[in-house]
């Protein structure tokens, strides 16, 4: 199996582990169980780390049209809002509901942008 198929297969593994790790984050009582955490971060750097390296290759090899460049760009906004949001409600005094539904909004979005830009130019690859 090529280096692009293991990469892009292991992107929607964590994609996919980040977002039930997340969910069962929340399913825990407060203080955050730290090994569930340290796994929802992991997996969610991850998920960024393979998503930028895919889109590099898919950019070098099959270059990117308007509507993915423009893809591309909100997938790396959502992930940045992920980030900023997951970071407030990992500290009591700054999670709130309205950060709360900012994440999850946020990640499912995230999981959709992140997806689509992938697949539309990996469709593609020869
Ligand atoms: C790709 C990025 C990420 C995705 C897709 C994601 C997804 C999720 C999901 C689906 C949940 C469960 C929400 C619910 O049950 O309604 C969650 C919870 C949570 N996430 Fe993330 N997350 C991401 C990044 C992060 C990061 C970087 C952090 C911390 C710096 C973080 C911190 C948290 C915390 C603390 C919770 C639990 C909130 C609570 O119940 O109090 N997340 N995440």
């Amino acid at each position: 199996m090529n280096l692009f198929i293991s990469k892009s297969i292991a992107m929607v593994l964590s994609l996919l582990l980040a977002m039930g790790f997340g969910i069962w984050l929340s399913r825990l009582e407060r203080p955050l169980n730290g090994i569930v955490f340290a796994f929802h971060k992991i997996l969610s750097i991850a998920v960024i780390v393979l998503w930028v390296t895919n889109m590099i290759y898919l950019q070098n090899n099959v270059g990117l049209l308007t509507l993915e460049a423009w893809f591309l760009g909100m997938t790396a906004l959502l992930f940045l809002f992920a980030i900023i949001s997951g970071a407030l409600l990992s500290f009591d005094r700054t999670s709130t509901s309205a950060v709360m539904i900012s994440h999850r909004v946020s990640a499912i979005l995230v999981f959709v942008s992140a997806l689509v830009s992938f697949c539309l130019p990996a469709n593609r690859l020869g």
